[in-house]
């Protein structure tokens, strides 16, 4: 596994955001110390806190990722953030989580954000994942892929690919990773068939430092992302520590 990921919502306050931060990356820097290979973390935090963790980040121990944006470069869209605003702050943007899908969000306007983030040189991180384990499950992940990923050539624009069926999302139990085997197998067949070089793929959805054991085991997977997880430093890091463990 490469990568951990972790997106903290609409949870922290700046002040709580700011001791979090401070807390893993101290942790981060004493690892790499000690002389640990780390994963490539990802630390999406709210948009109100990427101004000051851009001047405080050692970006060779983390990585910031904004967790959404506008497709539109600028203009009146009340309450928006574009890609543009955040070139020069963070590395990443996701893009299509299922709880921004449920408030509206359409295959369409992910295609267009995605293309966006690329357009201003940073890398889309695209969410995909089904409502139910149903017959059709990977199949509605798949649309989700293949639309998402419409304004862009995945040749050559590095893209990564989170796997989060939505019935595991704040659960307290992960997907059974035979279904998220099969899932990342097949989704990666289709990125490979769209002209990936690389297809990477995460996984996300009640993912924590008890669990990760077990999808760290996955090698078809590339990394986990987190959410509620990674809000309490102490627990990100032993999840972190586990990912190494095992990479
Ligand atoms: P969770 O959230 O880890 O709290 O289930 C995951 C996500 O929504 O990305």
């Amino acid at each position: 596994m490469k990568y951990v990921l972790s997106s903290w919502k609409m949870y922290p306050t700046v002040d709580q955001a700011h001791e979090s931060f401070e807390a893993i990356q101290a942790g981060l820097h004493e690892r790499a110390e000690r002389g640990d290979v780390l994963p490539r973390v990802i630390l999406c935090p709210p948009f109100l806190s990427l101004v000051p963790f851009a001047s405080l980040v050692d970006r060779h121990l983390l990585a910031l990722g904004a967790q959404n944006c506008h497709w539109e470069a600028e203009g009146p869209y009340t309450g928006e953030i574009s890609a543009r605003m955040l070139e020069g702050l963070v590395e990443y943007v996701l893009v299509g989580h299922s709880e921004r899908r449920a408030a509206g969000e359409t295959d369409e306007q992910v295609a267009k954000k995605v293309a966006a983030v690329a357009q201003h040189g940073l890398t889309p991180v695209l969410l995909v994942g089904e409502d139910d384990p149903g017959e059709d499950a990977i199949l509605r992940s798949e649309e989700q892929l293949r639309q998402g990923l419409s304004g862009i050539d995945v040749g050559s624009q590095e893209v990564l690919v989170i796997y989060e069926p939505n019935w595991a999302i704040g659960t307290e139990e992960t997907a059974p990773t035979s279904h998220v085997r099969r899932a990342v197998v097949h989704l990666k067949d289709v990125l490979a068939d769209m002209g990936a070089t690389e297809p990477t793929i995460l996984y996300g959805g009640s993912v924590n430092d008890d669990n990760v054991d077990e999808l760290a085991g996955l090698d078809v997977l590339d990394g986990v992302g987190a959410g509620r997880a990674s809000l309490d430093a102490g627990q990100f890091l032993r999840l972190i520590d586990q990912v190494a463990e095992a990479m």
